[in-house]
């Protein structure tokens, strides 16, 4: 019985998880001891997944997600960025993160955009699961890139061209990879605690010195209501203060997919557009307001980040942080060997519900349902007609791109299911809030 005790016997699993239960606020101690013990092989899994259950309940107070955060944050390693250097100078880092949303290929932009500032932004990221994409899936669609670097390689790339998209260690707060897949099969995901623990303790360890959020609301948003994002937004930014990160968060709009495109390959060729100085508005909308809102916590006011589109700089540094990454920038995307159209049924202004849109993504072949799942990178949905646009009955609204025939007539009811009437709502990527930690 020896695996139910605690790493140093100070605590007991059991009267932590009663202490959670009966709606007690745990203290330093304990939220370390367990943590650590989870980490170890202490704590036995169905203990952890007990907690996360009472946690889901009960809730836990800002002290202790923060504590819970950098418990997560000490079971693996903490980079140190804090002397990057470009050229000669050393220089702030910066990152974003996106709670997920659909048709969300903001980073591809942001990142290298970013880099054109003295700055450097390690943005280490995830891949997709369910109907929300994964930025490395995206970047994998270009022949040759590498996702998988080691600490010196991710540093490497970071000083040379201010910009690094790459895959998360394993050693990134273990505690937190080894708790997400309890809280997924223990129906404890949708737990704004958790949640912000989660994203906020692998920010914290990847070493940024400024981050800046992008949480979502709508129905392509993992936490739909507007008031829910709001309140994880608070908790994050609360969270990235206690630990010296000086976070921001803006909260927007996910009701109807961003952009035009819903997929691998076209999200990579929707962001080069955008690099190229064209693209969707809402996409450089957004874009640029995540780019203000990082410049500022790093201490550049006044940047002018949509000239940097329209000159080419932005394109520069995206090409140089792809072939620094073994991609070549210019390869011609993959292409799905099936597309059909879909036309709108009636006329009128249409409305394109963001979950219906990533679901019908996702049964093309563009996700994958559980972990280690190989994503077709051609498949997806690539929008003509937009939220708000008046179409007419039997124009061509969407296609649905797919390498696998069989997959298609799923994807096409999903995404005529997703397809509405009535006066837009507005565009995605609309900011709601702005939540300023520093
Ligand atoms: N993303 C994360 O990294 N963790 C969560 O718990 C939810 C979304």
């Amino acid at each position: 019985m020896s695996a139910r005790v605690g790493p140093a016997r100070r605590h007991d699993a059991v009267r932590i998880i009663e202490a959670k239960r009966d709606g007690r606020e745990l203290d330093d101690d304990e939220i370390d001891w367990i943590v650590e013990g989870f980490t170890s092989g202490a704590v036995a899994p169905e203990q952890m997944s007990a907690l996360a259950m009472a946690i889901y309940f009960r809730g836990m107070t800002d002290h202790e997600i923060s504590r819970w955060t950098s418990a997560m944050v000490r079971s693996g390693t903490r980079l140190d960025l804090s002397t990057v250097t470009r050229g000669d100078a050393v220089v702030p880092t910066v990152d974003k993160h996106s709670t997920g949303g659909v048709g969300d290929a903001i980073t591809l932009v942001l990142t290298p955009l970013l880099a054109t500032w003295d700055v450097a932004v390690p943005q280490l990221s995830g891949r997709g699961l369910g109907h929300t994409g994964g930025t490395l899936d995206k970047l994998e669609s270009i022949p040759g890139w590498r996702a998988d670097l080691d600490a010196d390689e991710l540093r490497a790339v970071l000083t040379r061209t201010g910009a690094v998209i790459c895959a998360a260690g394993a050693d990134l707060a273990p505690a937190d990879r080894a708790l997400y897949a309890l809280r997924d099969v223990t129906g404890t995901v949708a737990s704004i605690p958790m949640i912000a623990a989660s994203i906020m303790s692998k920010k914290i360890a990847e070493g940024t010195g400024a981050l800046v959020l992008d949480v979502k609301f709508g129905s392509g948003a993992f936490l739909p209501a507007p008031a829910d994002a709001r309140e994880l937004a608070r908790v994050m930014v609360g969270i990235g203060a206690a630990a010296g990160v000086r976070t921001s968060a803006l909260v927007t709009a996910n009701h109807t997919p961003l952009g035009r495109a819903v997929g691998n390959a076209l999200e990579v060729a929707e962001a080069r557009e955008i690099l190229a100085g064209g693209g969707p508005a809402d996409m450089v909308d957004l874009t640029c307001a995540l780019a203000l809102e990082a410049l500022a916590a790093v201490g550049i006011p006044d940047a002018d980040p949509r000239a940097r589109l329209a000159d080419g700089r932005a394109m520069d540094a995206y090409r140089a942080m792809i072939s620094a990454q073994g991609g070549d920038p210019d390869a011609v995307p993959p292409r799905a060997a099936h597309v059909v159209q879909v036309r709108a049924p009636a006329s009128g202004p249409i409305r394109w519900d963001a979950l219906g849109v990533g679901r019908a993504s996702w049964l093309s072949g563009a996700g994958r349902t559980g972990p280690g799942e190989t994503v077709d990178h051609a498949a997806g949905v690539l929008l003509d007609r937009v939220e708000g646009e008046v179409v007419s009955a039997g124009d061509v609204v969407a296609t649905v791109h797919a390498g696998d025939a069989a997959r298609l007539p799923a994807a096409v009811d999903e995404l005529r299911a997703a397809l509405g009437t009535g006066p837009g709502r507005g565009p995605a990527g609309e900011v709601a809030d702005r939540l300023r930690g520093w």
